[in-house]
């Protein structure tokens, strides 16, 4: 078929590492409980804005430089996020992607994420750490959603890349990157269980 792609949206998944990550993650696991339990600004600011759940994002949202736990997730990030820079073909002009936020998030029974993108980065993405079987994946949005207007819908059974939502599934030891203007929400969370992730941005600097 005489027909290309242009202007694709891409969006990276990957292992953390090829032998899996149990220690790291048993280790994040842990560190974010306590985390959740010192930190009471934190669960005031979830209780306004991520009801049911906890995130460190309000309060605690420079992981990276206060655990060294969170500084090796970063380290172990790096070779990803750099892969991810080639594949969009990004030009830094001498400047580098650097993380400039990493944060913690716990989603329990029908916690839910609405839609939105994350202002003052470049490069964004989620790492799982405990994810219970069937719990929420992230669902990413097609951009140019408000330019459809009268276009038809897309086949129930179309492919991935016609889509106007895709979900991700979240697994834990994987990793997910998109640029940081795509939109994304994580619906609500169906098992009983925690669903444990760590959150982060880039910026170029
Ligand atoms: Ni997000």
């Amino acid at each position: 078929m005489p027909v290309r792609s242009l202007f694709p949206t891409q969006v990276y998944t990957a292992a953390l590492q090829p032998r899996g990550a149990r220690a790291l993650n048993r280790e994040l696991l842990k560190e974010a409980r306590q985390i959740r339990e010192h930190d009471a600004a934190g669960r005031r600011w979830s209780a306004r804005r991520y009801p049911g759940g906890y995130t460190s994002y309000g309060s605690l949202c420079h992981l990276q430089k206060m655990s060294s736990t969170f500084a090796t997730l970063e380290r172990r990030l790096r070779r990803h996020v750099n892969a991810y820079v080639r594949a969009l073909d990004l030009d830094l002009t001498g400047r580098a992607l650097v993380m400039t936020d990493c944060w913690v998030n716990v989603m329990e029974r029908q916690v839910v994420h609405g839609l939105h993108l994350h202002p003052l980065a470049a490069v964004s993405g989620t790492y799982y750490v405990q994810t219970p079987r069937g719990c929420s994946g992230l669902k990413l949005e097609d951009p140019r959603l408000d330019r459809f207007m009268a276009a038809p819908p897309r086949r129930a059974d179309c492919r991935p890349e016609n889509r106007h939502w895709v979900t991700i599934p979240a697994r834990a030891g994987h990793l997910v990157l998109f640029e940081s203007w795509l939109r994304h929400e994580v619906p609500p969370n169906a098992p009983a269980g925690e669903r444990v992730s760590v959150s982060f941005n880039y910026n170029w600097f």
